[in-house]
């Protein structure tokens, strides 16, 4: 019998509101290169992973698949049609997954700059017997309740919170048994979603480079980072 595998799913079919008019945000340029390249080249340069699977803009898979296929890795790759919502995505990925993979982690394809130790941190704490593991950092702003008007009524205690990142991993079933008896329109990620079966998540710790391209100067954060890395490699 061959030994189980690690898949990790990319859910890149989001339009990218906040970003502004254009394409899907994962088809838009980063350093010339548009995001979900990164992204996919991120998580595929880990140790462990042996698959990716990404869900593309519903009318953007052959686009998607041209794209990603001058990438050179190691891990088999399978693109399918994302969803909806963000959940509908990551639900019709796990569809895709091949019956030999047991461990599957969930990264935004809007994270492209995650260094590859995040992700062998999160495979490493799942094969080591955590059901669901998030990649996490200390909260650097101090967080504020507000009443409707706008007016505080409650400073949070900073040092119990954790922002929390992407790839998230999981044991294969928990992660099926989640989205298959749960389908929560508030949840945002898929610990939330385990969470609410009763699942116990733990955390490792996560890296400033893994942040979430969200809205413009994000972009101008990423091309940032990118040139020092160039920077740093002595290239370009
Ligand atoms: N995503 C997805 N399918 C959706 C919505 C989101 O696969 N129907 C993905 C996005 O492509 C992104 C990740 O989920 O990689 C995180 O979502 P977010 O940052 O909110 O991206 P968008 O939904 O594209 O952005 P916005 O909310 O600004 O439109
Ligand atoms: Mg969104």
């Amino acid at each position: 019998m061959r030994p189980a595998r690690t898949a990790v799913i990319v859910p890149a079919a989001g339009r990218g509101e906040r970003l502004g008019p254009g394409a899907p945000k994962a088809l838009r340029s980063l350093a010339g290169q548009p995001i979900l390249v990164h992204a996919v080249r991120a998580v595929a340069a880990a140790r462990d992973v042996d698959l990716v699977v990404v869900a593309a803009p519903d009318d953007a898979i052959e686009v998607t698949r041209s794209l990603l296929s001058g990438i050179e890795h190691d891990a088999q790759l399978i693109v399918v049609a994302g969803g909806e919502t963000r959940q509908d995505s990551v639900a019709r990925g796990l569809l895709a997954l091949p019956s030999d993979v047991d461990v599957v982690l969930v990264h935004d394809a809007a994270r492209p700059l995650v260094p590859p130790e995040v992700v062998d941190r999160v495979v490493a704490a799942v094969r080591s017997g955590a059901q669901a593991v998030i990649p996490v950092l200390a909260v650097v702003d101090t967080i504020k309740e507000v009443d409707g008007d706008g007016s505080v009524t409650r400073t949070v205690d900073r040092s119990i919170l954790r922002a929390v990142q992407t790839p998230q991993g999981f044991r294969r079933d928990v992660l099926q048994q989640a989205h298959a008896s749960c389908d929560a329109a508030d949840v945002t990620d898929d610990a939330g979603l385990v969470e609410s079966q009763g699942v116990m998540v733990s955390t490792v710790a996560g890296a400033e480079e893994a942040f979430k391209i969200t809205r413009p100067l994000d972009l101008v954060l990423a091309e940032a980072v990118l040139a020092r890395r160039r920077a740093s490699d002595g290239v370009g």
